[in-house]
């Protein structure tokens, strides 16, 4: 048979929690949510269920609106604001210190260098605390358009620490000037890479759950790979193509925003597998990113 094992701090974290929580407290009719509340279609689903409506513009007036936990753009805040909206901050306060740090230092003229993907709501949100003329640094690491004057670093908080390390020392090397450094990664982050990489040593294949855009379980992807053949990102069991059935030892780990249910139901379905059941190998229709 195919011993399943979850790694641990697999699954919500406690920004995800408390986010989901308080979203699901006002959920209501003619209540609105700015984009998805968390990268993930099962929470989505299910706000949507409860007449939660997703806007991706301002232009509502008079309402509840939700702020999903990895932010908005200050500008957008304002704009809800002044339409006369009650807003549900379901913004992570992990974030929202982020965006404390950045303004402060950038009021004090600071440089500010974000290390995370430009494209991401929660550094577009940071960005926008420095009415957005911070440098965001991407995963290639290149540091073409850093200028050599006072500065602070932040992170986005899913990045991988020992990637943001590199960058820590590559900018004190080019950087003559004051440079203030704030590892912005979060704990549950760090805690959910470090639990992947110690079950992907031991497994001959790892099955990471979570939404397509989160970026957190793509990390998790990324640091699974580099210790395992046999990676495989899903967003729920059901997307399974592959024959896992050759596989004794099977790991599954879960990003930040992937609910217990979608693990729970992971592992009883993968329960019932058997290495004398032949499941149908679709290699091409992986899940692979
Ligand atoms: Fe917050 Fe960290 Fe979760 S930033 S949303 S506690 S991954």
């Amino acid at each position: 048979f195919i011993e399943i094992i979850v790694a641990n701090n697999a699954g919500f974290c406690g920004g995800v929690k408390r986010a989901v929580d308080l979203a699901f407290k006002n959920a209501d009719e003619g209540v609105y949510s700015y984009g998805e509340l968390v990268h993930n279609q099962v929470v989505t689903k299910e706000l949507s269920d409860k007449s939660v409506m997703s806007i991706d513009n301002t232009d509502v007036k008079n309402s509840k609106v939700i702020i999903r936990s990895h932010g908005v753009k200050k500008q957008i805040l304002d704009e809800l604001r002044q339409n006369g909206n009650e807003i549900i901050d379901c913004v992570c306060p992990k974030v929202t210190k982020i965006y404390s740090i950045v303004r402060e230092h950038y009021e004090q003229g600071y440089q500010v260098v974000i290390f995370g993907d430009e494209n991401h709501p929660e550094v577009i949100g940071i960005n926008s605390y420095a009415d957005d003329k911070g440098i965001i640094i991407g995963q290639d690491l290149s540091l073409n358009k850093i200028e050599d004057k006072k500065t602070i670093l932040v992170s986005q908080t899913t990045n991988i620490p020992e990637k943001f390390e590199i960058l820590v020392n590559s900018l004190k090397n080019i950087l003559n000037n004051e440079i203030i450094v704030y590892n912005t990664i979060c704990n549950a982050t760090r805690l959910r890479q470090e639990s992947t990489i110690e079950l992907a040593k031991k497994v001959e294949a790892m099955i990471v759950l979570g939404g397509k855009n989160s970026s957190n379980t793509k990390k998790l992807y990324e640091v699974a790979k580099k210790h395992c053949e046999n990676v495989y990102l899903l967003e729920s069991i059901k997307d399974l193509k592959y024959n896992i059935k050759n596989f004794v030892k099977i790991g599954i780990t879960a990003g930040a925003s992937t609910p217990r249910s979608v693990i729970e139901e992971a592992v009883s379905s993968m329960e019932n597998f058997d290495n004398n059941e032949m499941m149908e190998a679709i290699e091409n229709s992986f899940k692979r990113i």
